[in-house]
């Protein structure tokens, strides 16, 4: 069969390269992609906002299954939109309706929903800005450091930890009445702090089936040792050694079960990624964040640890017959460094001609932000690429991503050299 993966990233190159080795495969349309995507399939110069353009080029490529790779698209109701033109009631899809993706959406939707199905998360609350004194009021009774958070979508920018009552307010303020993040701070949610370490969980669900993916640890900051800006994800490993099966067996007890029982009792019919960060306080998890599709850059440590052929789980997914598939995951590790653009998560440059991708290399190269100019290739985003290693161990599987990312250049490249390092030595 045709199929169609919708983004440009990463995480849209690696499920591309996954999907593409599928003998169920026919022709694999990526839109709009990459260079990295071009090499495993047709890139479709079509934005992820263009719902009539994916609808008519659908149509047009007699697609059979669409996965829907990043978060605006499904908020924005994409399969709605789909599976209401005529001619396409049937096409399958991988990603929830805009009901399912309120949970990556809203944030105050996503906590009223863990609240009802007494799933474990930080205590909050959540004001508009004509109750701008009431947030006040009610920072003043909480502890610091305390955490304020956009209810919309705003690139993954809009949680600020506030160390001091002061910051606390500041930040209300500036998101309730000075429009940082726009829309999407209208609504704020102040919430309780949690101290622990993060992971990652990740879940496709046809429904009424689930399947647990292996979990990853990633790594927002900028700079090493975690300090500097937020960023989309400069590295990710997966497995995560504390993620024991005991606490995994939590994960899935405590979390993943009553979530999945709570979409149905909405009447949610929830068929997709489903993205848990969870923060592990003393061996509990808490659920930080849903999101409704898979991370960038787990997905590039995520996909390579599955086994088999992964569009014939896609089509179980997407067809209510999960619990026909027997996923096997392997115990090698996956590590992936992402390589940026000198100056990102702030001001970068495009254009800049990549080298080195030829010379071999042990790892998968995933492309995010590349494209294809000339017979060659160059940047064209921020985070440029991500090397993918394999091994036996985590130091294995390093030395391959960081050998390879030595034999790639662009102009100002950089990438964290400690991506793992936490987790070799736990407790330094
Ligand atoms: P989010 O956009 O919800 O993923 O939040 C961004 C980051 O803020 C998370 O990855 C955590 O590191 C941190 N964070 C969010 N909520 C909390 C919380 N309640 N306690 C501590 N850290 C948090
Ligand atoms: N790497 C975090 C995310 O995809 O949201």
């Amino acid at each position: 069969m045709n199929v169609l993966v919708l983004g440009s990233g990463g995480r849209e190159h690696t499920l591309a390269w996954k999907i593409a080795q599928s003998s169920k495969c026919d022709t694999l349309y990526i839109a709009p992609g990459n260079a990295g995507t071009a090499a495993v399939g047709k890139n479709l110069s079509i934005a992820v906002s263009d719902f009539a353009g994916i609808a008519g080029a659908i149509a047009e490529h007699a697609i059979r299954l669409l996965v829907i790779g990043p978060e605006d698209p499904l908020v924005n109701g994409l399969r709605d939109y789909l599976l209401g033109q005529p001619g396409l009631q049937n096409l399958m899809i991988i990603g929830p309706d805009a009901a399912g993706a309120q949970l990556e959406g809203s944030k105050d939707f996503a906590k009223a929903f863990m609240q009802e199905n007494s799933i474990p998360t930080a205590a909050a609350k959540s004001f508009t800005a004509n109750e701008i004194d009431r947030a006040y009021g009610y920072l003043e009774e909480q502890p610091t450091p305390i955490v304020i958070k956009a209810d919309g979508l705003a690139a993954g920018k809009g949680v600020i930890i506030a160390p001091s009552k002061d910051e606390a307010r500041k930040a209300v303020k500036d998101m309730l009445l000075n429009n940082k993040f726009a829309e999407a701070g209208r609504k704020i949610l102040i919430e309780q702090y949690l101290d622990g370490i993060e992971l990652s969980v990740f879940v496709l669900t046809d429904g009424k089936h689930y399947k647990v993916l292996p979990e990853a640890k990633d790594y927002k900051r900028i700079g090493e040792q975690d300090t500097g800006l937020n960023t989309g994800g400069m590295g990710a490993v997966s497995p995560v050694p504390f993620a024991t099966e005991k606490f995994l067996q939590k994960v899935e007890e405590k979390v993943i079960r009553p979530t999945l029982t709570g979409l149905n009792k909405r009447g949610i019919d929830y068929i997709g990624f489903l993205f848990i960060g969870l923060m592990n306080v003393a061996g509990e998890p808490y659920v930080i964040e849903y999101n409704v599709r898979m991370g960038d850059p787990e997905t590039q440590v995520v996909i390579p640890r599955l086994q088999g052929d992964f569009l014939e789980t896609l089509i179980a997914a997407a067809s209510g017959k999960l619990n026909t598939i027997n996923l096997t995951v392997t115990p090698a590790t996956a590590t992936t460094v992402v390589g940026v653009a000198g100056g990102y998560p702030e001001q970068y440059a495009r254009g800049n001609p990549v080298t080195g991708l030829a010379e071999p290399m042990e790892a998968l190269v995933f492309h995010a932000g590349t494209k294809a100019a000339e017979n060659k290739v160059v940047t064209n985003g921020g985070r440029v690429l991500a090397a993918t290693g394999m091994g036996n161990s985590l130091p294995e599987a390093l030395n391959k991503s960081y050998a390879a990312l030595k034999k790639i250049n662009w102009q100002d490249m950089y990438y964290r050299r400690d991506i793992g390092q936490d987790l070799l030595n736990p407790g330094e």
